[in-house]
């Protein structure tokens, strides 16, 4: 397949890849709210956060404007900075990376397991160096990973664990909320998650500390809550320690997330009820491999992902993925592995990156989101089966 050509044109679509999750109550709220006094930093993003801390069971929660920007304040919160070297799995969205060069710090990239595809922990111990000072896990697609050795092996080595939770939000690992087992959990609201403030992000953390300093700079590094500013002496009386950014989340983004946090388990069911219905149908069809899930129903199943095998299926997965899209299927690849990205081709790598190589050739998402119908899922199950040994 040329890469150059315009595969999207003039194509009609008959299963999207994804279709948020909005109501036309969700819609009427977003649009009272504009007529309110307080359009950001007001009282629904407080509540958001104190029911995002309820559901995920964290002290604190800190919203955001992306969790692009959730990670750049956690590991900015941890001190981590020049000459310190956070240790990233390959097969992940660029961001988990890019926050780290945002931070400052430099990026290690380690391998990932070929059957969940979450960070290996062989590979994060051959990635420790003496400037090591964090790991980011990736609870990629919502599968938790290992967090007992990854938290075993951060304490051995003195390391700070900030948890990628971008896929993640209704995942439990033994029974807890991913987010909550390393210094600080980060989620993502973009339009394809399993919630939208269309852009947004969330942070969780038991420290007080790192909730303050996330807080402050989040807001461009201002000492004072607007609450503050405005219920004693002057509003200009603050003060600003170090630099902060302009990383908040305004009252509409909070209104859609609390709308939508609200029926987090609703929709996450529906989402396991699909994955189940793929898993069944895909359990006997040769050359297709779906992501190992460790437990479905403690997972937020935010993608549906299977491995092409070209031998045993006879077509390989770039065909896949244009067939589909003729037939009216939108799929993706998540991800491009990180090394691959010239940004990040002249970083030090200690692990050989093989799982990440071979996944990337043959992973394809297919289409997932809140209320998929059976009837879109086995158009996408027949064709699939029907482009089968297609050269
Ligand atoms: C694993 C992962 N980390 C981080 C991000 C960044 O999220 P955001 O777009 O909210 O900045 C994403 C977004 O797709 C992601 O998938």
């Amino acid at each position: 397949m040329k890469s150059g050509k315009n595969i999207f044109k003039n194509l009609k679509t008959r299963v999207p890849f994804f279709i948020p999750n909005i109501t036309a109550n969700d819609k009427k709220l977003v649009s009272q709210s504009l007529g309110s006094g307080l359009l950001t930093n007001g009282p629904n993003l407080l509540k958001f956060e104190k029911l995002f801390s309820k559901y995920t069971k964290s002290n604190y929660s800190v919203g955001v404007s992306s969790a692009t920007a959730a990670l750049h304040l956690s590991l900015k919160a941890l001190g981590i900075g020049k000459g310190d070297q956070v240790i990233v799995p390959d097969l992940t969205f660029v961001a988990t990376a890019n926050a780290v060069l945002m931070a400052g710090a430099t990026p290690v990239i380690a391998d990932v397991n070929i059957d969940d595809y979450n960070i290996n922990i062989k590979s994060i111990k051959k990635s420790i160096t003496k400037k090591t000072r964090a790991i980011i896990p990736v609870h990629f697609a919502g599968n938790p990973c290992d967090m007992d050795k990854i938290m075993e092996i951060a304490k051995k080595n003195n390391l700070h664990v900030v948890e990628d939770c971008a896929h993640a939000l209704g995942s439990f690992y033994k029974n807890k909320h991913v987010g909550t087992f390393g210094d600080l959990g980060c989620f993502s609201f973009y339009p394809t998650k399993n919630i939208t403030t269309l852009e947004g992000g969330m942070i969780i953390t038991n420290s007080k500390k790192f909730s303050n300093y996330a807080k402050i700079s989040r807001n461009h590094g201002i000492t004072k809550t607007l609450q503050e500013r405005y219920t004693g002496g002057f509003p200009w009386e603050y003060d600003i320690h170090e630099a902060g950014y302009n990383y908040r989340m305004d009252e509409i983004r909070a209104i859609l997330g609390i709308q939508q946090l609200k029926r987090i388990e609703k929709i996450n069911t529906l989402r396991r009820n699909a994955v189940k219905y793929y898993h069944k149908k895909f359990f006997n069809m040769d050359g297709i491999e779906p992501q190992f899930i460790s437990n479905i129903e403690k997972n937020s199943c935010h993608l549906y992902i299977v491995r092409i095998n070209k031998e045993k299926f006879g077509s390989e997965r770039n065909l896949v993925f244009k067939k589909l899209l003729e037939r009216g299927i939108q799929t993706s690849v998540h991800y491009k592995p990180l090394h691959k990205f010239s940004v990040f081709k002249t970083l030090k790598v200690f692990d050989n990156l093989k799982n990440s190589n071979i996944l990337f050739d043959e992973i394809l998402s297919l289409p997932l989101y809140t209320g998929i119908s059976k009837k879109a899922q086995n158009i996408v199950i027949s064709e699939l089966e029907s482009i089968k040994n297609e050269k």
